[in-house]
């Protein structure tokens, strides 16, 4: 870490404490908390909400997640939170305490109203984070995001070189469109991170994403395993939750490439730490990778966490998540004051069927988010 902060300087200090949750994307586990949460669901109030503010996407992705949820609203698309709700959860979290808020979609930039929700936000002084395809960002959008001063970082998806990316992203043109939208809000005061979802697509191409990212001086790339489950792990994880599980892209028993070949191209992505700052989800990769590939962990007694029962999820009603892959939402944050829903019984009770037996539900098992507890 001094080797690599000596190397890209103080501005990349001042970045990282501002940005820490984006790329030191870990919680302290705090096991007090975890035990009482096992006991009564209950949870202090999050600093951080992750907002998935629209479902609609101009992107339909080979391995989004978020596929089923997307066909969902486009049927009813009425039901988007509107400009107005917006702004009434952006007080209530302020109200709360909540510090920073990551604008996740779908796609942020498919919403008109956007800007008025990130005016909003500055007026009240609270940190931005998003997460984007980039495709939609032009010049007018490039110079208007750059002159915010509390967005602390931006997220582009990249998920290969270009015939790579536009075959995965399924859009002609849309790396060159991601591309140019990172050069165009370089020098700003934020933290820049490329994004990519490793999967059998891109797996080769690895090499060629962080030389990508090295040239055009973005200041820490993330690589996420692709994430998907079974239909047998749906099904339990249903029974553990009382509720639907959104689906993925396809139902799956393993990944589609052999455990030698990810172990090559993660510890290629490790060699290279030196060259920028690069994070590899899930975090628990580092300790147990074999474990994690084979889907050995519960096997293994490995104990697990995650660290979204200390944030605050939201989803495109405006209602509370207790994790963005169950599909149940409890308190409209619309209406509801979020001081007062966030241990409401609903979310303690949910809590506490998760924290039951294993602690983690078997859709948790290749999912982005999962680390070690130990
Ligand atoms: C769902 S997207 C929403 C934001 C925006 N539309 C984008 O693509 O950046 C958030 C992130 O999830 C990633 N993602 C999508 N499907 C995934 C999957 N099956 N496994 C892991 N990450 C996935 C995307 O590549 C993106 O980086
Ligand atoms: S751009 Fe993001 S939300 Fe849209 S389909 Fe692709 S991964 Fe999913
Ligand atoms: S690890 Fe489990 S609880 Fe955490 S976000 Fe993933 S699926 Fe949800």
């Amino acid at each position: 870490m001094n080797i690599l902060l000596k190397k890209q300087g103080l501005k990349v200090l001042n970045k990282l404490n501002l940005s820490e949750h984006v790329f030191i994307n870990r919680v302290r586990f705090d096991y007090a908390l975890l035990e009482r949460m096992k006991k009564d669901g209950y949870m202090p109030l999050p600093k951080r909400a992750k907002w998935e503010t629209t479902m609609l996407c101009n992107l339909r992705c080979v391995m989004c997640h978020q596929t089923e949820r997307r066909e969902e609203a486009m049927k009813s698309g009425a039901k988007q939170i509107n400009k107005e709700e917006m702004l009434k959860i952006v007080d209530n979290l302020y109200s709360a305490g909540v510090e920073k808020i990551l604008f996740k979609g779908g796609e942020i930039f498919v919403r008109r109203d956007f800007f008025d929700v990130l005016d909003y936000v500055q007026e009240k002084e609270m940190g931005v984070n998003m997460i984007t395809n980039g495709v939609l960002i032009n010049e007018e959008i490039a110079n208007k995001l750059k002159n915010y001063k509390n967005i602390e970082a931006i997220t582009f998806s990249l998920d290969g070189l270009r015939e790579t990316h536009d075959r995965i992203r399924k859009m002609q043109g849309a790396f060159d469109k991601t591309v140019n939208a990172i050069k165009m809000l370089k020098g700003g005061n934020y933290f820049l991170n490329i994004a990519c979802v490793i999967m059998a697509h891109n797996l080769e191409e690895t090499k060629g994403l962080v030389e990508l990212g090295v040239e055009l001086g973005v200041d820490a790339m993330t690589f996420t395993m692709e994430m998907f489950y079974s239909t047998r792990e749906i099904e339990d994880s249903k029974m553990i939750v009382s509720g639907e599980i959104y689906q993925q892209r396809s139902e799956r028993e393993s990944y589609e490439y052999s455990y030698e070949r990810m172990k090559e191209a993660v510890d290629y992505l490790k060699s290279q730490r030196h060259r920028i700052f690069i994070n590899i989800q899930p975090k628990i990769l580092r300790e147990h990778e074999r474990e994690f590939f084979e889907g050995t962990l519960l096997q293994n007694k490995i104990p697990l966490g995650c660290d979204t029962f200390f944030e605050l999820n939201i989803n495109e009603h405006g209602e509370m998540v207790v994790c963005p892959f169950v599909k149940e939402g409890y308190a409209n944050l619309v209406d509801r004051d979020l001081k007062e829903a966030w241990n409401c019984k609903e979310m303690r009770e949910i809590r506490m069927s998760i924290m039951k037996g294993a602690g983690m539900m078997p859709i948790c098992m290749r999912c982005c988010k999962l680390d070690n507890t130990d």
